[in-house]
């Protein structure tokens, strides 16, 4: 089975995708690594993440060690990866690796933007995982500043923002629920009671 989450950023995506993958005994793919990797890649390099021509050229030669890199993490390279994101031949070519990871055998857990719609659309369960803007805000301040990062609130705050405008406003794919999708609002929600609504909806998925 393959199972598709996409929300915002900060939203407990990941730690969904990671506890699902450990308990249904399948590999999990952070796709947002990939465009994360990429815009590394770039800045790295020198480059611009507004450039698509270095940006393609990151996208299609990404050596996957820089997927370790604890830079991949960083704010900068958050906002860089939205950059990248946007640009339709960066996408194209993250594309292929993405269908082939959640197609092996028995089964996948991705996560990112466009998996549910665009990456695999037949996935057979699919979750839209949100949190308001403030929570997501606060979540994500509380992780740079346990990384040592400094952060300001209304700073994390207004990155967020402008990262949701970016991925949901973008032309090619942008981050959008699947009519199919079911919807989690972990505003309120501890990460144990966001599993238990995940499960519920995988194990409802399996036997239909
Ligand atoms: O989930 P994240 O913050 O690591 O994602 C980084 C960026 O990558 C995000 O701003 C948008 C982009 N992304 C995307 O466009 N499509 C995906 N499937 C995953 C991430």
């Amino acid at each position: 089975m393959i199972v598709a989450i996409d929300g915002p950023a900060g939203a407990g995506k990941g730690t969904l995708a990671k506890s699902l993958a450990a308990h249904l005994g399948y590999p999990h793919l952070d796709t947002g690594a990939l465009y994360r990797a990429t815009a590394l890649a770039v800045l790295r390099a020198g480059g611009d993440p507004d450039d698509p021509a270095a940006a393609e050229r990151a996208a299609r030669s990404l050596d996957t060690a820089i997927l370790d890199s604890p830079d991949l993490r960083s704010a900068e390279v958050g906002a860089a990866s939205s950059k990248v994101a946007a640009i339709p031949a960066v996408r194209a070519a993250l594309l292929d690796f993405q269908r082939n990871f959640a197609h092996r055998p028995p089964g996948a857990v991705l996560d990112g933007r466009d998996v549910g719609t665009v990456v695999v659309p037949e996935a057979e369960a699919k979750l839209f995982v949100t949190a308001s803007a403030a929570v997501r805000a606060q979540r994500r301040h509380q992780e740079l500043q346990e990384r040592g990062e400094a952060s300001i609130y209304a700073r994390v705050l207004a990155d967020i923002e402008a990262r949701d405008a970016r991925d949901a406003g973008r032309a090619d794919a942008p981050m959008r629920k699947a009519d199919d999708a079911v919807e989690i609002d972990t505003s309120d929600l501890s990460p144990s009671d966001v599993f238990k609504r995940a499960l519920a909806v995988i194990e409802a998925a399996g036997t239909s």
